[in-house]
């Protein structure tokens, strides 16, 4: 069976962008390969975290996953920092990381930009993710489009990796989503849709309540044709929404289209918000019983131990590989 890896940082309630590009997906997947989901609390704090926050977000961020359909009898669900794996091979892999090709990285640009203390961990990152994927040996990542940019250098590293040292490391492909893989602001359909957007209508929390969801769908920017048709280029806001609408039902976006020729925006927008609502609520009402419950913590418990048990084997791999530590007499 081959293996699947990916990842979520716990850094705010997850939006609807990070439910279609990537939850869902990992839903679907669960059932043929060998999956292993993460909480990537080491990458949320390459930007500033409140303590207690960041913990209250790690707990919500597993239950989420579970309440999307995770099943933690087919999929090893754990949080990076309870692997230590994770950093000594991230350290590893930054050995042999440029800073030339670091600072190349878009999300890096993004997020540095007009800052004066940037963390040397925000411009590291992409090593570290590249060790989250490779510990694992994935033969699969699946991810929205906005993380292209890291698999490429994840699988210069590991080709880099295996040449210099040993052919230790499984080349990586990453899998993105036909419809859903970039979700755009329902404010600004030419940005993505973030958790960390400071216009709070731009998003959907994926634990947003309802009323709240068919509100931000109902005043999200459109243009004052009155068509429902997809056009990236000249209608961003329609075309986000037939996105949506089409990743929550399923529904192809020209049978969409035809179900709103000679409709207007409003029976559109309602169409939307039902379609989000449908998919959201059912997560809302698993995401109450999972929170307090017990079963969360022992669930993470027996996904850092599988975790930890595969990821140290790779470890030691590559420590041997590179001539770290010694061979006993
Ligand atoms: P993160 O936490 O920003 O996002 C988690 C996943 O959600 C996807 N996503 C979106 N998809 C569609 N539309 C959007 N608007 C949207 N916003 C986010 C992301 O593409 C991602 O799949 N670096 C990663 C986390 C990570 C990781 C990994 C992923 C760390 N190690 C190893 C895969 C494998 C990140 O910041 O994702």
């Amino acid at each position: 069976m081959e293996t699947i890896f990916s990842g979520i940082q716990p850094s705010g309630t997850l939006t609807l962008g990070n439910y279609l590009g990537a939850l869902k997906q990992f839903v679907e997947l669960q059932d043929d390969y060998e999956c292993y989901f993460c909480i990537v609390d080491e990458h949320a704090i390459t930007v500033p975290q409140e303590r207690l926050k960041l913990r209250q977000n790690i707990r919500s961020l597993a239950a989420l996953y579970l309440a999307s359909g995770i099943n933690p009898d087919k999929a090893t669900l754990f949080i990076q920092s309870e692997v230590p794996a994770h950093t000594q091979l991230g350290w590893m892999l930054q050995s042999i990381g440029y800073v030339g090709e670091l600072e190349r990285m878009t999300q890096y640009k993004d997020k540095s930009q007009g800052k004066e203390a940037v963390s040397t961990a925000l411009l590291t990152y992409p090593a570290l993710m590249a060790a989250d994927i490779l510990l694992y040996q994935s033969n699969l990542v699946p991810v929205g489009d906005d993380q292209k940019q890291h698999m490429e250098l994840t699988r210069d590293l590991a080709g880099r990796f295996n040449n210099r040292f040993n052919d230790i490391f499984t080349i990586p492909e990453i899998r993105i989503p036909k419809v859903g893989a970039r979700i755009m602001s329902l404010q600004d359909p030419t940005k993505k849709m973030s958790k960390s957007d400071e216009n709070e209508k731009s998003f959907i929390s994926m634990l947003d309540d309802l009323k709240k969801i068919e509100k931000k769908i109902k005043s999200a920017v459109t243009d004052s044709e009155g068509i429902v048709k997809y056009d990236k280029e000249n209608k961003p806001g329609v075309s986000n929404l037939l996105t949506i609408y089409s990743s929550c039902t399923g529904k192809s976006i020209e049978s969409l289209e035809a179900k709103y020729e000679g409709k207007g925006y409003g029976d559109f927008k309602q169409g939307v918000a039902d379609a989000v609502i449908s998919v959201l609520k059912p997560i809302q009402d698993r995401y109450q019983e999972l929170i307090d419950s017990d079963i969360l913590d022992e669930i993470l418990d027996n996904g850092a131990a599988k975790a930890n048990m595969t990821a140290n084997k790779t470890v030691a791999k590559a420590k041997k590989a590179m001539g770290l530590g010694r061979v006993r007499k």
